[in-house]
């Protein structure tokens, strides 16, 4: 259904598939507890990297799978963070994207442009109608990189889940096809 050639190429940056050898540059992500202070997982061990590398997916396949992409900027051969399309639902067309960067490689508009490429793959070539971002109302940065995208505030959630041992709130943003349309 949605089967990119790689590496997908943006503006600065290459998308592409985890390899093997990213393990180190992942677990340096994923074990770090300000990387996933708003995410609904605790810091990974070694191992659980290994095995997130092994189970991702680079292609679309039907309702219910994802795209994982590893975010490599342009003249550099690691990987800095990953963004992800995820395919909800078929009979209403509904995906959503997310994002995570290495600390030292924020602050750049990495995340904004690899995202933007997802919303590409998902309206342009999987037919998405919508494209939802989620995330706990106080990720200022995650808000951020959604409204630099143009993507719309849906829905302010407040305490819906229970997560890290609190009531945490979540923000809902999306974007249509024609609103994506419209931007181009
Ligand atoms: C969410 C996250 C990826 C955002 O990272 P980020 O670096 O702030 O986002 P971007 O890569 O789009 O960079 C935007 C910043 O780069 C700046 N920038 C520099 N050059 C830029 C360019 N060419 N284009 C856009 N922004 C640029 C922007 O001004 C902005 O800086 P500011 O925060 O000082 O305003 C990061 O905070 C993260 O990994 N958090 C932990 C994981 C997480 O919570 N993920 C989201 C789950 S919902």
């Amino acid at each position: 259904m949605l089967r990119p050639e790689f590496p997908v190429e943006t503006e600065r940056l290459l998308l592409r598939p985890y390899r093997e050898d990213d393990v180190d540059v992942l677990h340096d992500i994923q074990s770090r507890p300000e990387v996933v202070r708003y995410l609904y997982w605790e810091p990974r061990t070694r191992e659980r990297v290994e095995q997130v590398i092994r189970e991702s997916s680079a292609e679309i396949e039907g309702e219910g799978s994802e795209l994982t992409l590893a975010i490599q900027p342009r003249g550099s051969d690691t990987m800095v963070g990953d963004v992800v399309l995820m395919y909800h639902s078929e009979a209403h067309r509904q995906g959503e994207i997310g994002f995570v960067l290495h600390p030292d490689h924020q602050g750049h508009g990495y995340a904004t442009e690899a995202a933007r490429e997802m919303l590409r793959l998902g309206f342009d070539q999987l037919g998405l109608h919508r494209i939802a971002g989620r995330l706990e109302a106080r990720n200022s940065a995650s808000a951020a990189v959604l409204e630099r995208l143009g993507m719309r505030l849906e829905a302010h959630l407040h305490e819906n889940e229970w997560v890290k041992g609190e009531w945490q709130s979540e923000l809902v943003y999306a974007m249509l096809a024609t609103e994506w349309a419209s931007l181009r």
